[in-house]
C-alpha cells in the first residue's frame, strides 16, 4: 500500500524533476561571427606537427576573417568532418560546396596524412578563387582539385570510389547529388550532409538516407546547424 502510494508520488514528480535539471552549459560561440556555440565542453584542435600547424593556422584565419557571406560551417562541424574522415581513413573526399575552402581544409588535415585527395565543387567563381588562395597558403594545393561550375552537371565526371561524400551546397539538390554519387561511395564510407535540422533539410533527402537499407544514418549537432552522417554498410 505505502509502496504503491510512494511510486505514484514519484511518477507525478518525475516531469518536475526533469524540468528542473540543469541544461548543458553553452560555451561562447567559437569560430567567429556566425558560428554556433558548442554544448558542454570547450574543445580546441592542437597541431600534432608542422603540417597540421600550417593548415590549422589558415583554418583559424579563415574562420575569423572570411566567414561573412561565405556560409562556411561552424568550427565544431569542421572538427566533426575531420573526425569522421580520420575514422574511415579517407583517401578520397568529395565535397559539394567549396565556398572559400574552410571545410575542405579540415578534410585536408586527414588527407595530407593518408596520401589522399579532395575533389571539391563550387559554382561561384569568386569563392572558388578565394578557396584556391586558402589551399595554397595551407600548403595543400597538391592534393585539392576545385571543379568550377554547376555540380549537378560536373559531378558526373567522377568515376573513382569515394570514402567521404560531403554535401553542403543547394539543399534541394542533395537528393540529386546523393542519387548520382551514392554508387561511388565505398562500403564503410560515409555521406555527410550539412544543415539537416527539420527546418532546413529537404524531406526527399531525409527519406532517402533514413529508408535506404544500404545506409545507417545518425543525426548530430542538431542543437546547431544539424549534420547527418550516413554510413554505407559492408
Ligand atoms: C554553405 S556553402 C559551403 C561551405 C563550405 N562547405 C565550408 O563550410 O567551408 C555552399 C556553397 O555551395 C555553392 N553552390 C550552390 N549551388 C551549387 C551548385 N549547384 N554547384 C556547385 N556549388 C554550388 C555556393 O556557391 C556556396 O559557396
Amino acid at each position: 500500500m505505502y509502496r504503491a502510494i510512494g511510486l505514484g508520488v514519484l511518477l507525478m514528480l518525475l516531469p518536475t524533476l526533469s524540468v528542473s535539471a540543469q541544461p548543458p552549459q553553452r560555451t561562447p560561440p567559437s569560430g567567429g561571427p556566425g558560428a554556433r556555440g558548442t554544448t558542454a565542453f570547450e574543445v580546441k584542435t592542437l597541431p600534432k606537427d608542422d603540417i597540421e600547424k600550417q593548415i590549422l593556422d589558415v583554418i583559424a584565419e579563415v574562420g575569423a576573417n572570411q566567414r561573412a557571406g561565405n556560409m562556411i560551417v561552424p568550427e565544431e562541424d569542421g572538427r566533426l568532418l575531420r573526425a569522421w574522415a580520420e575514422a574511415v581513413g579517407a583517401k578520397h573526399v568529395v565535397e559539394i560546396g567549396t565556398s572559400v575552402g574552410y571545410s575542405g581544409l579540415w578534410f585536408c588535415l586527414v588527407l595530407k596524412k593518408t596520401g589522399g585527395k579532395l575533389t571539391t565543387f563550387e559554382i561561384d567563381e569568386r569563392r572558388a578563387a578565394q578557396a584556391k588562395k586558402n589551399f595554397e597558403r595551407a600548403g595543400v594545393s597538391d592534393i585539392v582539385t576545385i571543379v568550377l561550375g554547376d555540380a549537378h552537371q560536373t559531378v558526373t565526371q567522377l568515376k573513382e570510389p569515394i570514402d567521404v561524400l560531403f554535401l553542403d551546397a543547394d539543399k534541394t539538390g542533395y537528393i540529386d547529388y546523393f542519387e548520382k554519387l551514392s554508387p561511388l561511395v565505398r562500403p564503410g564510407g560515409v555521406v555527410i550532409a550539412h544543415n539537416m535540422t527539420p527546418r532546413s533539410a529537404d524531406p526527399r533527402f531525409v527519406k532517402a538516407i533514413t529508408t535506404t537499407p544500404e545506409y545507417e544514418t545518425v543525426f548530430l549537432h542538431m542543437e546547431g546547424a544539424g549534420v547527418s552522417v550516413s554510413v554505407k554498410k559492408h
